[in-house]
């Protein structure tokens, strides 16, 4: 085979996972705390903005992130913590009058900026009870992409050149 077509593909496996993306936003109950988990990729060094967000009857709330300023009556609610792939937002007392949609953003410096994001629809009553953050998952589909790119390439001989 052609070892062009194989460094392009090589380019493209490189490239996909360039983006800065939010790949899901779950939301789930501790105690009375509501439990955000903001998963997203972590390939670049670039630096990151990212906020929390709650929008209710067609109003924008930050709750918490380095983009908007959070309302005052978020600030004393919120406790944040930050893994190399997962952003986690608890907001406690969580009751009805915080249902609506949570907004998880990525910004990614640069020019354009490179915005990504992931929205949860919230009702008290449909939360779910949280498990233990998962990070094995986590890793297991790093290791899922890494040998699926490499069985990639070596499907195209690349390996073997
Ligand atoms: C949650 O509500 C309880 C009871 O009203 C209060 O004592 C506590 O300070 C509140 N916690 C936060 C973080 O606001
Ligand atoms: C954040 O809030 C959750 C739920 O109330 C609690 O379990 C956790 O210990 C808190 N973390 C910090 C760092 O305060
Ligand atoms: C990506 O991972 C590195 C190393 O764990 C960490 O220092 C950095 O803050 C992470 N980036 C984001 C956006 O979480
Ligand atoms: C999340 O909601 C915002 C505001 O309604 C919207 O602009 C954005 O496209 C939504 N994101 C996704 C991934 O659906
Ligand atoms: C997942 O990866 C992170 C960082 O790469 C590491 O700190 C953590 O221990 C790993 N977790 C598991 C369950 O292997």
């Amino acid at each position: 085979m052609n070892p062009a077509i194989g460094i392009a593909l090589l380019l493209a496996v490189l490239q996909a996972s360039q983006g800065q993306k939010v790949t899901s936003l779950t939301a789930c109950l501790v105690d009375q705390s509501l439990r955000l988990d903001c998963r997203h990729d972590n390939t670049t060094s670039l630096p990151i903005q990212y906020e929390f967000s709650l929008t209710r009857e067609k109003k924008k709330h930050v709750l918490y992130g380095t983009v908007g300023v959070p309302e005052h009556m978020y600030r004393s609610r919120t406790n944040f913590t930050t893994r190399h792939n997962i952003k986690v937002l608890y907001l406690a007392n969580f009751t009805t009058k915080d249902e609506g949609t949570y907004t998880c953003e990525l910004r990614l410096s640069g020019q354009p900026p490179t915005i990504s994001n992931q929205n949860v629809s919230v009702l008290r009553d449909k939360l779910v009870k949280c498990e233990g953050i998962n990070l094995l998952a986590q890793n297991t589909s790093w290791l899922l992409l890494l040998l699926l790119s490499l069985s990639l390439l070596q499907a195209t001989d690349f390996i073997s050149l």
